[in-house]
């Protein structure tokens, strides 16, 4: 089964709802959003864990990949915890009703009012990815304990976008191999510090899961060894990560999730720790279109373009890195065939949505959906050419 399909009447729907109902006298670019379908994504991301995990484990979602404040409403509703990165994602979950002890705060740069924010709000952990920023949190802590995480780079190549990738030892992320032993006098010396786990994440759309297997393994190893060295660690997160296959129908997860999760299970058997979890994009990719009028059909000598009043401003993964996204008519048409690239208003030959489609029938004013664009999509508006925002419809 797919989550985007035509009806009998020939009318594109997003989980059984017809589209066409949000444009009526709408000519903006809308995202729009189906509940139940993040809902059941939830429980189906939720069923294959506590099929597979001996352990106890808690989801976190990783907030970046979509903050509408419905959807994380939602998503506190069904018990997950969150995953930020920012002061402002932190503020927008307990806007939400997060509690603050489900919280996790990851990144890289976080400023001293961040981590005085995060400190102030009383949040679950932060995951640390340098020896500066431990030293920054114990000098903000005013000698109150904080519970932190050590987010490592385990040095695997995770095989994905380059510019997703974050495992790599050549990455910003994470504290690598050489320097997990000065972290560690860091905070042996600082009482304040609390190491209770540790984390990595090593890349986003993962297809394959050899490198999460190996950085599992490393991450299992200097977990036991962090415990024999009297480090009080309970908690193992295992990061993000799964992907979809853009180009196909959401049937396809299904084989993925199981994928990620057996490896999951098979890497930490037996190994007794809380397991923390930080989805982002598998959760509601799936469940979010965005909804565009074609202005124009412009034909040239060399290339057909299909003109529409959304681009890179508004869903940019296509212009950074080359991401695919399904394209739909909103109507099923008849008529002649025309092959065309998807692009937008903004004055970058980078902005497309898609190249080479073929389209049956489309007429200026026709309405298209952009698939898939649930998970980093409104999340990476820019304000670019000072064009509005997209509008957000979550039914
Ligand atoms: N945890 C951490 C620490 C992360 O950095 C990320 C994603 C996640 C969890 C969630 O990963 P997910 O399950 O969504 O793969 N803008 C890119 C994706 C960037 C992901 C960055 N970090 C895209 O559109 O593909």
């Amino acid at each position: 089964m797919d989550i985007l399909n035509y009806n009998e009447a020939g009318d594109l729907e997003l989980d059984g709802t017809r589209l066409q109902n949000f444009v009526k006298d709408e000519q903006e670019p809308t995202y729009v959003y189906s509940s139940r379908g993040i809902a059941k994504r939830v429980d189906l991301f939720q069923g294959a864990l506590s099929k597979k995990l001996e352990q106890r484990y808690q989801v976190h979602y990783a907030v970046k990949a979509n903050s509408n404040p419905e959807i994380l409403k939602l998503m506190n509703g069904q018990g997950l915890g969150a995953d930020v990165v920012s002061f402002g994602e932190l503020k927008k979950c307990l806007q939400a009703g997060f509690p603050a002890g489900k919280i996790i705060f990851s990144g890289a740069g976080k400023t001293k009012e961040e981590i005085r924010g995060a400190l102030d709000a009383g949040i679950k952990q932060l995951n640390v990815e340098s020896v500066p920023e431990l030293k920054r949190i114990a000098e903000l802590s005013q000698g109150k304990r904080v519970s932190i995480s050590l987010r490592v780079n385990p040095a695997v190549d995770p095989k994905t976008h380059p510019y997703i990738s974050t495992g790599f030892k050549e990455n910003k992320f994470g504290i690598d191999e050489e320097s997990i032993s000065q972290s560690l006098d860091v905070i042996r010396k600082t009482p304040q510090l609390q190491l209770v786990g540790i984390s990595s994440h090593i890349g986003s759309q993962l297809l394959e899961f050899d490198a999460l297997a190996q950085a599992l393994r490393k991450k299992r190893q200097l977990f036991l060894d962090l415990k024999a060295q009297g480090f009080p660690v309970t908690s193992l997160d295992t990061g993000g990560g799964v992907g979809i296959h853009y180009d196909q129908a959401a049937s396809t997860d299904q084989a993925q999730l199981e994928a990620y999760t057996d490896t999951i299970a098979r890497e930490l058997k037996g190994l007794e720790a809380h397991i923390q979890l930080e989805p982002g994009r598998f959760l509601v990719v799936r469940s979010g279109v965005l909804l565009t009028q074609v202005q124009y059909i412009k034909k040239t000598m060399h290339r057909n373009f299909v003109i529409v009043n959304t681009g890179m401003h508004h869903l940019v993964r296509p212009a950074l890195y080359q991401a695919y996204h399904r394209i739909f008519a909103l109507k099923k048409k008849s008529g002649e065939q025309m092959k065309a690239d998807v692009v937008g208003p903004v004055c970058e030959s980078s902005d497309f949505l898609g190249k080479d489609r073929v389209f049956e029938g489309l007429e200026e004013g026709d309405w298209l959906a952009i698939g898939e664009a649930g998970a980093y999509g409104y999340s990476m508006v820019s304000l670019y050419n000072a064009f509005p925002l997209p509008k957000e419809v979550i039914f």
